[in-house]
Formats: structure tokens, C-alpha cells, sequence
């Protein structure tokens, strides 16, 4: 069957792909430990799983929902703001929950670009801001973020793109920076506002990391006046180990929810409301709940620490999120040369940084979404393969 021209140029995504290719590793016998994909391992607070229980079997619950999810979950998600990033929002017009962030990554394409518009994306970043662009009918530019500039955008360059001839409708950004793990600081975000205003260009900042291995989470929304030129997704998904849940949210000005909200409308039927309501419960969890779940993650850290030392692979400390950024040693051309070789050399996948963009090319990235356990043994199997790899 033909299928759109809107599918072409846009390839399966990385992993689905890989995840095949281990598959077929496995069934010859390869045991891989896949170092790769960001999807917690740990599960969610017991009460957040309780409310899930009681509140499905109850009689009552199992309607359509309502387009802009339960006033329950919609208030949570404004007190979480308030408490953990000193933002106000109003949660009957400022908050759209959202099926993971994902989603609202093409929601916001959907709703705000026409053929042929032009986007900004981070390179290296997450790939489906490409994809979603794409997908929509836009074209991508790509501003480079690179380790001598604290992976933060170029604005010199940015203003030279713009007065070049270059308009832009949105840019996409993100941080604590995937890949990278930079974290922002408020200067950051002041500086992103800033940019957005003088040059009319709507700032999208995704931000599911900043309670992963970060004292400080901080939203774009916390500059005074961001939500003239700023919108802002969230996610459960790795705040509270709940991926597979799909709740995400999108904060923004009242007139930036209600257009998205028009393209959401006619793709989904709202949410489980089960599912919002124990969402709601896991944004009322107190300190310790991120605290123990990042004790667990900063031991893993260390592991990776020590396997990225055994591959001479050159990494920050300070890194926030659930992965671990490296830059690979000279031997190696590339990081799918350098994961490719580790993948068949010792059963052990790590993903390579080119599929964040160009940019990523000289590095790797390693997820700590595996036990302490998987770790220890990756490292052991380096070791026992190493006088096979290029690396000495
Ligand atoms: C930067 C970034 N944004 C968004 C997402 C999607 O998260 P969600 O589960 O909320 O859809 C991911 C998931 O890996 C991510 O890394």
C-alpha cells in the first residue's frame, strides 16, 4: 500500500529497530543487557498502585472522561508546580493532561504549524521533536548545542539564522538536557524567553527530567512573563516510574491550551480516570520519594562510571537525568561504531549518540534503568572482552 508522503523521510524509530536486532541476539543464545532505552525499571509509589486498584473497581469510573482531564488531576498538577517549581497555574485554564509527553510533542506541531513552517530543534536531542515537525508539515533547522558552550544554544548564532531571512513559528528545547544532561540555569531559561519574545517564536521546553538526580527542578515557567512566548510539558514517566501509565501534562497561557486543545479533542477521548487519580496521588508524594528513588539511581551511577572508565569514554559528573553522556575515545570514529562493537563483542547495548543528531556523534549514552546487578555484569563482560575491543 502507498503510504503518505507525510511518512517520508520518517524512519522507524532508533529503537524499535534495535530492539528487533537484540531480539534476534537473544535468540542465539546472547543473554544482551540492554544499557539503552530511558523507561524506569522501578515501580511506582505502593499507594499511587492502591489508588489505581480502588478507584478501577469501582462501578462508576470506566466512561469517557472529560477532554481536559479530571479537575482532580488538573489541581494536583498546579500544587506540584507551585510546591517544586514556584509556578502558578490556573488548573481550570493553564493545564492540559496529557497520554505521556509524547503526545503533546505532536499535538503542539499539529496545532501550530502550516507546510513548509520552520522549527528549531537541539542538536543532539530527542529525536521525536524531528519526527513530529516533520510529520506536521514543518521543516527543521538545527541549532547545535555543543560541550565548550555548556549545551546551551548559541543565541549569537540564533540571531544570525533569524536575521538571515530565517522565521521561525516554534523552537524546541529541553532541560536537564536529554542527551546531555546539562542542567539549565535561570539565566538559561531568562535568556530562551528572551530570544522567543524578540523574534515572535512560541518556546516549547520539554521538561521531563528535573527530579531525576537534580536537587533543583526548575520550569521555563518561573521567568517572569514566559507564558506570553512559553508553553511547558511534563510527565509522570520518569518523576514517578510511571511510563507505561501515559500522563503527561502541558502548562501554558489559557489561549495556548485551548488551541492545542482543539487539534487534542479530535485524537483522543480523555484518560482512564483511575489512572488520573492516581496520577494525582503520586504528585502529592513528599521529598522522600524522589530522594529514595535517586539514591538508587546515583549508586547505578557509579557503575556506569566505572564501565565508561573501562571503555576510556570521557564523561561530566554533575550529569542530571537517567542517562549518563560520554564522549568516546579516539580509537572510535563514531558511537555506533563503538556500541556496534560492544553489542557483538560482549552482549551489552549502549546507544550510540548519533541518533540524537550530528551532533552526538562522538559519544554514547548509557540509561540507568537497569538493577545494580545488570551493571556489575556488563562491566565483568567488558572486562573479559576487552583484548578483543579497539579500546586497550
Ligand atoms: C526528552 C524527552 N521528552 C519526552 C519523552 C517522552 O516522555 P513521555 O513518557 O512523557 O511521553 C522522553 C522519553 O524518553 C524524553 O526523553
Amino acid at each position: 500500500m502507498q503510504t503518505s508522503k507525510r511518512l517520508e523521510g520518517i524512519g522507524e524509530y532508533y529503537f524499535s529497530q534495535k530492539l528487533r536486532e537484540i531480539d534476534e541476539l537473544n535468540k542465539q543464545g546472547k543473554n544482551v543487557i540492554n544499557l539503552g532505552i530511558g523507561s524506569p525499571d522501578l515501580p511506582p509509589h505502593a499507594d499511587v498502585v492502591k489508588t489505581l486498584q480502588e478507584e478501577s473497581a469501582k462501578p462508576n469510573v470506566h466512561a469517557y472522561q472529560s477532554y481536559k482531564g479530571s479537575p482532580v488531576l488538573r489541581k494536583a498538577i498546579s500544587d506540584w508546580y507551585k510546591k517544586w517549581y514556584d509556578v502558578e497555574l490556573n488548573p481550570e485554564t493553564e493545564i492540559l493532561p496529557l497520554l505521556g509527553s509524547k503526545e503533546g510533542i505532536m499535538h503542539i506541531c499539529m496545532t501550530y504549524l502550516d507546510a513548509g513552517d520552520k522549527v528549531l530543534v537541539p542538536n543532539p536531542g530527542y529525536p521525536t521533536y524531528r519526527s513530529a515537525v516533520k510529520l506536521a508539515g514543518g521543516g527543521c533547522v538545527d541549532y547545535d548545542l555543543t560541550e565548550a558552550n555548556n549545551w546551551e544554544p548559541d543565541f549569537n548564532a540564533l540571531d544570525k539564522l533569524v536575521a538571515a531571512g530565517g522565521t521561525f513559528k516554534l523552537m524546541w528545547i529541553n532541560y536537564p538536557q536529554m542527551p546531555t544532561g546539562q542542567l539549565p540555569s535561570a539565566a538559561l531559561f531568562e535568556k530562551i524567553v528572551a530570544f522567543g519574545k524578540k523574534h515572535n517564536i512560541l518556546i516549547c521546553h520539554d521538561n521531563p527530567y528535573s527530579f531525576i538526580l537534580n536537587d533543583a527542578p526548575a520550569s521555563i515557567l518561573h521567568v517572569p512573563g514566559a507564558k506570553e512566548i512559553a508553553v511547558e510539558l511534563n510527565s509522570l514517566s520518569k518523576s514517578h516510574n510511571m511510563a507505561g501509565w501515559r500522563v503527561g501534562v502541558l502548562s501554558g497561557a489559557k489561549e495556548r491550551i485551548d488551541e492545542v486543545l482543539r487539534f487534542k479533542s479530535n485524537m483522543d477521548s480523555g484518560m482512564f480516570l483511575p489512572a488520573q487519580l492516581a496520577a494525582a496521588k503520586a504528585l502529592q508524594l513528599p521529598k522522600s520519594w524522589y530522594d529514595e528513588v535517586n539514591v538508587i539511581y546515583k549508586k547505578r551511577r557509579q557503575k556506569v562510571f566505572e564501565l565508561l572508565d573501562l571503555l576510556q569514554c570521557v564523561y561530566d559528573k554533575s550529569q542530571a537525568g537517567m542517562f549518563v553522556w560520554a564522549k568516546i575515545p579516539s580509537n572510535y570514529k563514531t558511537g555506533y561504531e563503538l556500541s556496534d562493537e560492544v553489542l557483538y563483542g560482549t552482549g551489552v547495548f549502549i546507544t550510540p549518540g548519533g541518533i540524537f543528531g550530528k551532533a552526538g556523534d562522538g559519544y554514547i549514552r548509557v540509561s540507568l534503568c537497569s538493577p545494580e546487578e545488570r551493571f556489575a555484569e556488563s562491566i565483568e563482560r567488558i572486562k573479559e572482552f576487552k583484548p578483543a575491543l579497539k579500546v586497550k
